[in-house]
């Protein structure tokens, strides 16, 4: 018996890395998965692993930086699946990174806080009446563990990470007493195609657990978080980040 048999989920930014891998991992589980993505040739590439392992799920495109466009992927799941329990806000971008808060433009802020936390208010605000209504559902969505601590350079991602906790907080507890769980995932350094092209520059070494993380690692969080394994979980975020804020970062001399 899978830990989702039976559930419907619909995961955004599943075209590639974490989203994709909980997508797998959501099906395998018994989930029928509503892959969303704004890239429509990885988005279908995660719909056919999923139909090649004999699960069921289909592609919606969709932007989540643009209301509308959410809207229209609720709706289109609902009408496809009939239902919605589980709703993945996880698609984000890091945006322009290395430049200080004053540095900034308006219109590189502008990017980074329209997907990463509209896009995240956007999936809960036509997600929740659906959940209303049916009596009950799961919101996962993914922060950051820089939604928890500064990154020199990285105001606008982390100031949208931060707002996300947040803004999963407000939502538990609105919605809780409705049967409605909020979470979100704070990751560390997960190595996916996000990262990739600054991936050399990190010191594994500083982190306890001493690797990044793999998709994996933290679909199997979201598939914790998604089932009734969590049931008494509302309002958290969970650092999954092999130690890296549980430590203070004084480098002692050699
Ligand atoms: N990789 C890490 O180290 C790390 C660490 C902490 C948090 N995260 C978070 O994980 C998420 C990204 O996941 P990943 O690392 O697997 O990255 P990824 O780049 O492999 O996947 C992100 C996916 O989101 C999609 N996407 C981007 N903008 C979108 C939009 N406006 N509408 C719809 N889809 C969109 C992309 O097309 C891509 O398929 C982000 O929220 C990111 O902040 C990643």
């Amino acid at each position: 018996m899978g830990k989702l048999d039976g559930k419907i989920a619909l995961i955004t930014g599943a075209g590639s890395g974490i989203g994709r891998a909980s997508a797998v991992l959501f099906s395998r589980e018994g989930a029928m998965v509503a892959v969303v993505d704004r890239v429509p040739a990885g988005g279908q590439e995660t719909v056919n692993m999923i139909r090649a392992a004999h699960g069921e799920a289909i592609f919606v495109e969709a932007d989540v930086s643009k209301a509308a466009s959410v809207e229209q992927m609720v709706q289109t799941t609902a009408r496809k699946y009939g239902r919605l329990d589980v709703i993945f806000n996880h698609a984000g971008i890091q945006g322009a990174i290395g430049l200080p808060t004053a540095d900034i433009s308006e219109e590189d802020l502008d990017l980074v806080l329209n997907t990463n936390l509209k896009g995240v208010f956007f999936g809960c605000k036509y997600a929740i009446p659906l959940m209303l209504k049916q009596g009950g559902g799961v919101v996962i969505n993914t922060a950051s563990i820089l939604g928890q601590a500064a990154m020199a350079g990285g105001t606008p991602y982390c100031v949208s990470k931060a707002g996300i906790i947040q803004l999963t907080k407000q939502v538990a507890s609105e919605y809780s007493r409705f049967n409605i769980r909020a979470n979100c995932i704070c990751p560390g350094l997960v190595r996916t195609p996000l990262i990739e092209p600054y991936f050399e520059v990190f010191r594994i070494d500083t982190i306890p657990i001493a690797r990044a993380a793999t998709p994996d690692d933290i679909a199997r969080v979201a598939l914790f978080l998604a089932s009734d394994d969590s049931a008494y979980i509302t309002g958290a975020a969970i650092a999954v980040d092999g130690g890296c804020t549980a430590e203070a970062k004084l480098l002692l001399k050699e």
